[in-house]
């Protein structure tokens, strides 16, 4: 179970990164903050929490070293300059309020999302692209669209891409009405221009986002304001649908709306 548990935490690492880089994180509905905060507590207290879950019963010797680790913890934090809201009884006993004000202030001041050191990637190569841009092509080839993303706009020019992330968020694709590559040499651009004013259409009806005054054709030209309308719409829709697959999401569900503001 922890290792799900860690393994999750990984995995929703850029889904968090996207959320609290988009400056969305105040912004969310207040049902999913909860989640994002529990990711966090889940990793951090997660053992003071397998008591309520039904974990092996403790004994006394073990609760004593459960407060010596609780201390050596606090005093990690104390050097961070992070020692606050919480004694070690209160993270051994898992006060879930008190936690989450504590690890709260920790991922505020140390959020620790810096970029990661991936050998396979040049980053020189992608000099010039944003941050959130990235975030958001990482986050499509996570998914496995093909072809891999590249460029963000170039690469969603045939809206082919795009189309497969509706079916990542279970909106139904009729892929007898997509044409696709090769593209025949004279009239290619009408091709790719007839998926765009397609997926432009599935956003609309099926999928009920908010695309006010983008039609097909920026998408095909590139444009990059429209673009990342869009894209913004297919990822948060997909990460809410992943937070509530979720296999703890039912524990969540009674807690309070956490104000992050409050906490800063
Ligand atoms: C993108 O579309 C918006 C809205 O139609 C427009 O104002 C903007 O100039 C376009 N950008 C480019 C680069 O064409």
């Amino acid at each position: 179970f922890f290792k799900i548990v860690a393994i999750s935490v990984f995995h929703s690492t850029p889904i968090l990164l996207m959320l609290f880089a988009h400056g969305e994180s105040r912004r969310l509905n207040p049902s999913q903050l909860p989640i994002c905060w529990w990711l966090l507590i889940k990793s951090a207290c997660i053992f003071p929490k397998g008591k309520k879950l039904g974990w092996r019963r403790r004994q006394n010797k073990e609760e004593t070293d459960d407060l010596k680790r609780a201390e050596s913890m606090l005093q990690q934090a104390d050097k961070l300059g992070c020692r606050q809201f919480v004694t070690p009884a209160d993270v051994v006993s898992g006060n879930p309020k008190l936690n989450l004000a504590f690890v709260a202030n920790l991922f505020n001041k140390y959020p620790a999302l810096t970029k990661p050191e991936n050998q396979d990637i040049d980053w020189t190569l992608l000099e010039g692209e944003t941050r959130e841009e990235r975030t958001f092509r990482n986050w499509m080839n996570s998914l496995g669209v093909n072809p891999h993303v590249n460029h963000l706009y170039a690469d969603l020019q045939d809206a082919l891409v795009i189309l497969q992330l509706y079916e990542r968020i279970k909106v139904p694709v009729d892929w007898s009405k997509v044409n696709k590559p090769p593209y025949p040499k004279l009239g290619a651009n009408m091709k790719k221009l007839e998926n765009c004013n397609y997926a432009v259409e599935l956003g609309k009806h099926p999928a009920k986002f908010s695309l006010v005054g983008i039609g097909g054709q920026d998408l095909n030209d590139g444009n990059q304001t429209l673009t990342l309308a869009l894209v913004w719409q297919l990822m948060r829709s997909q990460s809410t649908a992943y937070f509530k697959s979720l296999p703890w999401v039912g524990l969540v569900q009674n807690e309070p709306a956490v104000d992050c503001s409050s906490m800063a």
